[in-house]
């Protein structure tokens, strides 16, 4: 590894560019054995600029190995975010088993000229799995109707109409387009001005079915920023029925992916069947330009596969990491029925496994607690169980570097949805970043934070004596090249 990728703030098992700027995962796609991932870049600097698409390819979502720039500028604009569908059945004539991107072009000097007009959508395709491009020739193939932020295409062949369906971000609602070719489309419907969360404008939207108990139920996602849970960026996410033409939500109820601060812009794979694997950009857009890292800037979540769990009538959406994940695995350490005590040093456990590992521990709710980690600079990082108003939380206020950016420094929460006594979590650490499952992914926190030094101390506090039933440890291995 080179000092690039050893930085401090450098993460060992989550998708980073090796150098400058990254912001949201674009294209994401499996085809022929391979996971390909596309992202927003900026080849030029450490901070957002002229929109490319990166690319990184990986056989498992874990160990990625970054390619040459995918999609670059052009005399039509930038390369926003946007998805890549394989055309199996050539419906748009670029030859079978095509990848076809779909992506929004954002035009700078139109964007000048303030009429509104600046972004609107062009696809390309590549014969040799995505190594080289062409852009279609009649691009743009959704020209702008006269919204401001019209963007962010995320296309799926959708059987029931027999036709791609794209869902589109315009403004605070998401429109759906459908075309029989991917070049024509036609509008078909509008959803959300009058439900879910306004604080700011909607973004990188994405609708996919998950099969409850044998019923077929659709997953609309959708970004938002600001007006995020917890400040800032975020997903929401709503659950109903699509009928090919219109989404109708089954709930109307506000409800996040993940609430934590750092996973935003996220969608899910096209070509993985019945499979949903989703990944976000591990950051926020109030202070992505500003966070500490040197040779670059931006990381992605752990790949997370999603399901529908169902708590009484209230069907929700739960995401865990992909169970590839099981190999890197280092062997755990497992300490069973931890008895009666108020507090448990764990720094010794954690001690050599270099900021790279797994907690997973099973207690019950019926105490508060918080789990503590420190290091020998004072920083304290803390995640925990609040049982008076049964919230979940990270606290990152006094985890090291804070005050690069005003909002940094805050404490996440996170209601818990599981009505469950047992609490089971899950917690991630990656030198910088902290993912947290409870009760199988029906609660998730995601946040950075930047230390003055590695976290290699650990303890777990509670207000009254607390059993954990169950606590384990796991190294995690680096899977960076
Ligand atoms: C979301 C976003 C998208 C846009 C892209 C530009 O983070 O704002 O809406 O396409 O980033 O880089």
């Amino acid at each position: 590894q080179n000092d690039a990728a050893k930085e401090t703030y450098r993460p060992q098992y989550h998708f980073s560019p090796k150098a400058h700027w990254m912001n949201d995962p674009n294209g994401m796609v499996y085809l022929n054995g391979k996971y390909h991932l596309f992202f927003q870049y900026n080849p030029g600097g450490t901070t957002w600029g002229p929109m490319h698409w990166g690319h990184a390819i990986s056989t498992d979502l874990l160990h990625w190995k970054e390619q040459p720039i995918a999609l670059y500028p052009d005399s039509l604009g930038m390369i926003f975010s946007g998805s890549a569908v394989v055309d199996v059945n050539n419906t748009a004539g670029f030859g079978k088993n095509t990848l076809v991107a779909i992506y929004t072009y954002h035009n700078q000097k139109i964007e000048d000229a303030k009429t509104g007009l600046h972004q609107y959508q062009g696809i390309a395709y590549s014969k040799d799995e995505g190594k080289t491009w062409k852009k279609y020739e009649s691009n743009p193939v959704l020209p702008n109707p006269g919204i401001w932020d019209f963007r962010d295409p995320k296309v799926n062949w959708n059987e029931e109409s027999k036709q791609w369906v794209m869902t589109l971000a315009t403004k605070q609602s998401v429109t759906f387009y459908g075309s029989k070719d991917l070049k024509s489309w036609k509008r078909l419907s509008e959803f959300g001005n009058n439900l879910g969360a306004h604080g700011g404008v909607w973004e990188c939207p994405d609708l996919f079915s998950l099969v409850y108990n044998g019923v077929k139920k659709w997953v609309l996602l959708v970004s938002i920023n600001p007006g995020g849970p917890n400040g800032g960026s975020a997903t929401q996410y709503f659950i109903g029925n699509f009928d090919g033409k219109t989404f109708t939500p089954e709930n109307t109820a506000t409800r996040w992916i993940d609430y934590g601060a750092d996973n935003y812009a996220g969608v899910t794979f096209a070509g993985t069947g019945n499979r949903r694997v989703f990944m976000g950009w591990m950051n926020n857009w109030q202070y992505a330009n500003q966070v500490p890292t040197q040779s670059w800037r931006g990381a992605n979540t752990l790949p997370r596969e999603l399901r529908l769990s169902k708590i009484g009538k209230t069907l929700s959406l739960a995401s865990v990491p992909v169970k590839e994940l099981s190999k890197i695995v280092q062997p755990s350490m497992v300490l069973n029925n931890l008895k009666g005590k108020r507090s448990y040093n764990l720094s010794s456990k954690i001690q050599r496994l270099n900021s790279r590992y797994m907690l997973e521990l099973t207690t019950s709710n019926n105490t508060s607690f918080a789990i503590k980690f420190g290091n020998k600079e004072g920083d304290e990082l803390i995640a925990g169980y609040d049982k008076k108003t049964n919230t979940i939380y990270v606290d990152r206020r006094k985890a090291g570097k804070v005050y690069f950016e005003k909002s940094f420094a805050r404490k996440a929460l996170a209601p818990r949805i599981s009505s469950s006594k047992q609490l089971s979590l899950k917690i991630f650490v990656d030198a910088a970043s902290l993912e947290l499952f409870a009760d199988n992914g029906l609660t998730v926190q995601t946040n950075v934070f930047f230390p003055n030094a590695p976290l290699n101390q650990l303890s777990i506090e509670a207000g009254q004596p607390i059993t954990i039933k169950q606590l384990k440890i796991s190294g995690i291995s680096a899977t960076n090249e």
